[in-house]
């Protein structure tokens, strides 16, 4: 919605934010600037509800042209995540009315509830970064140019602790909107090629080290997943690796040295393969790469923003699942690099079978701390939780707790499901070690949880996320249009900040 949105020294703008509590009326801070008492009148209005989010507009004679009162909500419920909502919601109206400054002062806000002003101030970054992502590249001559039309905006804000949050929060936002920006671009453009593209770009930017296996390597590497899931595309397949070291040489040994890895499933196009979706099943399967994008977001924030001191790999499995006569086949067995052998019994469960390349990769070769895999797996997720939780699977305590964390600083928002061995048996296959799906079709999310298992070694904390139900957004409100939401980039971010 913005062409750009900068952070300035507070001056001249053309808008000023204020905030109240609802029932509450005007705050002393804000009586103070209301000359005239038409902020006052304003809020005696009723549209002034006080929910968090509305906005009533005021006009003093002087100084600002236009004041925006937001509500908060009612006193002592409103938390720092509720800045996300309140920042889109004055995104969009500063974007009604043309404004191109904005001063925002909602410290006696925060002090009235004894929030974390640099943790209000990072909501307030991530909701107006977010609100601000447009993707126009795709339009052409039949779109008018005042439906293109951006403005810059420039924010200036009261208090240096809540400035520092809102521009770490717009950096996460920035990492975010590079995610969504991949997801929306079409699968006749972004190909596995151009996903290997996009990776060397963020890797040459961020200085992260990217290596990265294709043709004969795969096959060297025995990564049979993405050979097969990959054989009947022209655009061939390939396993991304990225690192963030801090370390440089010395890599500390022991604990202290072991990566945290995230692996991405990176489904350029999903036909569902010679079990071919049907029913329009198809439409939309340019974001089956979701997975991907945002373990490659992650590591652009991890590498701008957080800079912890930890190593962090990468692994993005990208391939297209497509249909010709070179195609893999239902009936197909195939043998894994750990020695699990699969029988294909849907080529359309394709996602678990490039993941699993990466999570064997992983145990054996990464001496991971714990293994976080991101992936928009099953359709059935989208059902049991729609868009409002992810569905996650971690049976490690701990490890589990740190994501929850995560998710709750994030607003990413998480739902534990169950694992059973009875659901591990139900992969059994009567001709090879396992299936990819089982015909009955019952509980497909944690099938595929299941079927992963296979693939992680004992004593490697994992978390699966079937991040089917979230990665995209149907609505056109708050900080999200209706498109991509780039669903898990801050999730781990922050989880790797921990
Ligand atoms: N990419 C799909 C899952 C999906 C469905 C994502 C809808 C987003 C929206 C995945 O590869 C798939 O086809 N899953 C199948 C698995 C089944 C064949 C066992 C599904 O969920 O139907
Ligand atoms: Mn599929
Ligand atoms: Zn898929």
């Amino acid at each position: 919605m913005f062409k750009s949105i900068t952070v300035v020294p507070q001056g001249k703008a053309a808008v000023l934010v204020l905030g109240y509590f609802k029932g509450q009326g005007l705050d002393a801070r804000a009586t103070k600037k209301d000359v005239g008492g038409v902020m006052a009148s304003a809020l005696k209005r009723s549209e002034a509800t006080g929910d968090v989010g509305s906005v009533v507009e005021a006009f003093p004679a002087g100084g600002f042209e236009r004041v925006f009162l937001v509500g908060l909500g009612e006193m002592g419920k409103l938390e720092a995540g509720s800045f996300r909502s309140i920042a889109a919601a004055i995104g969009r109206k500063l974007v009604a009315v043309k404004a191109v400054s904005v001063q925002v002062d909602l410290a006696s806000g925060m002090t009235a509830c004894k929030l974390n002003a640099k943790a209000c101030g990072k909501a307030f970054g991530e909701g107006l970064g977010l609100l601000g992502w447009a993707c126009d590249q795709f339009k052409g001559s039949a779109t008018k140019p005042e439906d293109k039309e951006r403005r810059a905006l420039a924010v200036s804000v009261e208090g240096s602790g809540f400035q520092g949050g809102l521009e770490q929060g717009l950096s996460l936002a920035a990492s975010t909107n590079l995610t969504r920006t991949l997801s929306q671009s079409p699968p006749n453009v972004a190909t596995t090629s151009f996903m290997a593209e996009q990776a060397k770009r963020v890797a040459k930017e961020c200085g992260l080290s990217i290596k990265i296996w294709e043709g004969d390597a795969l096959e060297k590497e025995r990564f049979i997943g993405l050979i097969n899931v990959g054989k009947a595309s022209e655009n061939k397949p390939c396993m991304i690796r990225l690192e963030y070291n801090p370390f440089g040489k010395e890599i500390p040994s022991g604990k202290k040295g072991q990566p945290i890895v995230l692996v991405g499933k990176t489904m350029t196009y999903d036909t569902g393969g010679l079990s071919l979706k049907i029913n329009n099943g198809m439409v939309g399967m340019k974001r089956d790469k979701d997975g991907g994008c945002a373990v490659l977001g992650a590591m652009h924030a991890i590498a701008t923003v957080i800079k912890p001191k930890k190593r962090v790999v990468a692994l993005m499995a990208v391939a297209e699942n497509s249909i010709s006569d070179e195609a893999y086949r239902p009936d197909d067995v195939i043998t894994y690099r750990n020695g699990v052998t699969v029988e294909v019994t849907n080529t359309d469960a394709e996602g678990r079978l490039v993941l699993a390349d990466a999570l064997c990769w992983a145990c054996e070769k990464e001496s991971p701390s714990c293994i976080v895999d991101l992936a928009t797996l099953t359709g059935g997720v989208v059902v049991a939780l729609g868009s409002t939780f992810c569905g996650m699977f971690c049976e490690d305590d701990e490890l589990r707790a740190r994501i929850e964390d995560a998710a709750k600083a994030s607003g990413e928002r998480v739902w534990r499901l169950p694992m059973h061995q009875e659901y591990r048996d139900m992969m059994k296959s009567p001709v090879a070690d396992i299936v990819n799906s089982n015909a009955n079709r019952k509980a497909s999310p944690i099938q595929g949880a299941a079927f992963l298992s296979y693939f992680v070694s004992d004593g490697v904390p994992w978390c699966h996320l079937d991040i089917a139900g979230v990665h995209v957004s149907e609505s056109n409100k708050g900080m999200f249009i209706d498109g991509p939401t780039g669903w898990g980039v801050r999730l781990l971010a922050e989880f790797v900040n921990s």
